[in-house]
């Protein structure tokens, strides 16, 4: 698969144009394609061993989405944006997870399940210490990470802006979303900028880049 690169100026411009979108325009909405491509970049997202302990609740109904409005800090992203995508995260991943990742590798790659067994059996191993020293959800919840960063710089790079949203009721969503085995952490508001954002004029506030990168 060839893979053009675009430049270093080109991707510093792209995230530099990125921001968190406060007003959306609610007019004008994201094209299938596009749309399409997102959820894609969300399915692609890496996860350790890869074990993509998520779900991605895509809520496109208004009616639903004006009944999670007050459970969102009343954020008007979450209903005025083209598209809004809840990201949940595996709760109590299991044996079967494992598996099913298992069965899933060899399908795709063709592999005779045999030949995976040392490899099931290692992530095993480390589920069962996740599990036993309490961090498995916590582990889980740091993939789903891992997607909202993908699906941020992803719509950047189409020229699509998004909010990411944690002022939201995780446990609220779940109820709403009829959730179970998943508990939601945040959601991402994507679609265009309304022309009036104030926000999006806002110089970024980072600090300086010696005081976050370090080179030995
Ligand atoms: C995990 C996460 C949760 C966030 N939650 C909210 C939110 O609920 N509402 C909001 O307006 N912005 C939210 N933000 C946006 C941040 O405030 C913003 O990314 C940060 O101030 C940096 O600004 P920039 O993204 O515009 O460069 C969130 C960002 C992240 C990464």
């Amino acid at each position: 698969m060839s893979n053009d690169p675009i430049s270093p100026e080109s991707l510093i411009q792209k995230l530099e144009w990125r921001y968190a979108t406060k007003k959306f325009d609610p007019t004008r909405k994201i094209p299938a394609a596009h749309w399409e491509a997102l959820e894609k970049a969300l399915v692609l997202s890496a996860s350790s061993f890869g074990l993509q302990p998520w779900r991605f609740v895509v809520v496109q109904d208004p009616a639903l989405r004006a009944r999670l409005l007050p459970h969102s800090w009343n954020q008007g992203q979450v209903v005025d944006a083209s598209h809004f995508v809840v990201l949940a995260a595996r709760r109590g991943m299991d044996s079967g997870d494992i598996q099913a990742l298992i069965q899933r590798t060899a399908e795709v790659r063709g592999v005779d399940l045999e030949k995976l067994e040392g490899y099931r059996k290692m992530i095993a191993g480390f589920h069962q210490m996740a599990d036993t020293q309490g961090w498995l959800d916590a582990w889980s919840a740091r993939q789903v990470y891992i997607a909202l960063g993908n699906l941020l710089t992803s719509a950047a790079l189409l020229g699509i802006d998004t909010c990411p949203l944690e002022g939201i009721d995780p446990a609220r969503y779940d109820t709403l979303l009829g959730l179970s085995g998943y508990t939601t952490l945040c959601a991402v508001a994507v679609g265009y900028r309304a022309a009036d954002d104030a926000a999006a004029s806002f110089p970024k506030v980072r600090f300086p880049h010696a005081r976050v990168v370090e080179v030995r």
